[in-house]
């Protein structure tokens, strides 16, 4: 009773001085003032500034958002280290796919998934795309994340590896012919041009989208099959439309 009291003295309380409208989830209030921590993870600005800054703290880390007073409100908050948090290694595929629903179900095909439930170790969410979300694995960036277990045989790059880094390389390429096509058609086009580049554009996307459950299956051959098709149909949707119009 008294600690309900408490929290709505505490919300009303909580100095929001500049007007804007409150933020009515105590991890954020509270969190917002805390330094940036330092254990590896995310401060406070990055989550902010992330495609997650609408989703708050709670959502991946538990806790009690009914409590203001910091060991309530951490009922069930453990550092990441701790196997009983939901931001534990083996634990974030389900964390991230409570929203995620799509990519959880790839993963979960997956020999990486197998792994990270039996050994505890393996890729997961995180690896490729940081606590945050706040970026996709870059191909250059596939050494550090994927080679403490895929690691160079006497000097020769791992297949999986040179593979990988290939069709991340060819993922970005047809996300990006994708791109501008879809901006080139936003200007005048001749119809029987428009047509044909966006019959390319739908075959392009649908490889883009066969490629997003390659990635997170871990499935090469399936990665090789929808990207090449990918990036043939973008290149053909893109130089549908910068062909210069027939006289
Ligand atoms: C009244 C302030 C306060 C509130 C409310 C609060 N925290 Fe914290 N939290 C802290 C402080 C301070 C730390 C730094 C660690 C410490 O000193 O114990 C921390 C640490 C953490 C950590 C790091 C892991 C750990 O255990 O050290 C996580 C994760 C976390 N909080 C999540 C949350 C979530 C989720 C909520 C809401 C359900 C929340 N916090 C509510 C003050 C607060
Ligand atoms: C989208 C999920 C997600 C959200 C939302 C989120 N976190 Fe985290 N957080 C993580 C993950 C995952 C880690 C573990 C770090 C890693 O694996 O890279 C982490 C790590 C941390 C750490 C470092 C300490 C540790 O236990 O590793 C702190 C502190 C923390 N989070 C606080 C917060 C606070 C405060 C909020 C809200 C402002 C928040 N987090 C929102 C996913 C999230
Ligand atoms: C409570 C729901 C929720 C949870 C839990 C959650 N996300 Fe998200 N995620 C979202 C929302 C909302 C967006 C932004 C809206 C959108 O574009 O779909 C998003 C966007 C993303 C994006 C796209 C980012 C971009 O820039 O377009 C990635 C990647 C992502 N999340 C990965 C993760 C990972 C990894 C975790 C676990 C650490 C996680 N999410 C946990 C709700 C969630
Ligand atoms: C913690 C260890 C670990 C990390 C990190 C890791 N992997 Fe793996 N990966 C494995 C294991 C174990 C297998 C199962 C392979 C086997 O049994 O030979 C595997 C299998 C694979 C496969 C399937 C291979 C096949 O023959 O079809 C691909 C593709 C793959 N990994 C790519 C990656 C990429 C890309 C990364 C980085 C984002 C990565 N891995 C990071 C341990 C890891
Ligand atoms: C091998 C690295 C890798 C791992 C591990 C991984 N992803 Fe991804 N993810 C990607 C790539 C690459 C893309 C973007 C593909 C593109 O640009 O079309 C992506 C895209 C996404 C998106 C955006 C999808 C969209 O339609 O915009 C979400 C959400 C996401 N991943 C969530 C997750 C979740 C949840 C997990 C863990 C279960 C996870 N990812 C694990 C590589 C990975």
């Amino acid at each position: 009773m008294m600690n309900h009291v408490l929290m709505l003295a505490a919300l009303t309380l909580a100095p929001q001085d500049s007007g804007a409208p409150a933020v009515q989830n105590p991890c954020v209030t509270c969190h917002e003032q805390q330094p940036a921590p330092a254990a590896p993870g995310h401060s406070f600005a990055d989550w902010k500034a992330s495609a997650h800054g609408a989703v708050t703290c709670d959502r991946c880390h538990d806790g009690d958002t009914t409590a203001t007073e910091q060991q309530a409100a951490h009922r069930n908050v453990h550092p990441s280290q701790d196997r009983r948090s939901r931001v534990f290694a083996k634990q974030i595929p389900a964390t991230c796919g409570t929203c995620h629903q799509q990519e959880l179900g790839y993963f979960m095909e997956s020999q990486h998934y197998t792994q990270l439930e039996t050994a505890q170790r393996g890729p997961s969410c995180v690896t490729c795309h940081g606590a945050m979300a706040t970026h996709v694995l870059a191909p250059e960036d596939l050494d550090a994340a994927c080679s403490p277990c895929h690691a160079p045989v006497e000097g020769a790059p791992p297949p999986v590896l040179a593979a990988s880094r290939r069709l991340l390389g060819l993922t970005r390429q047809t996300d990006s012919l994708v791109r501008s096509a879809q901006s080139r058609l936003d200007q005048p086009v001749e119809q029987r041009r428009r047509d044909a580049a966006r019959r390319q554009l739908r075959l392009a996307q649908d490889a883009l989208q066969r490629s997003r459950q390659g990635w997170h299956a871990f499935d090469l051959a399936l990665l090789d099959s929808a990207l090449t098709q990918g990036v043939r149909s973008a290149r053909r949707a893109d130089s549908i439309l910068t062909a210069r119009p027939r006289r």
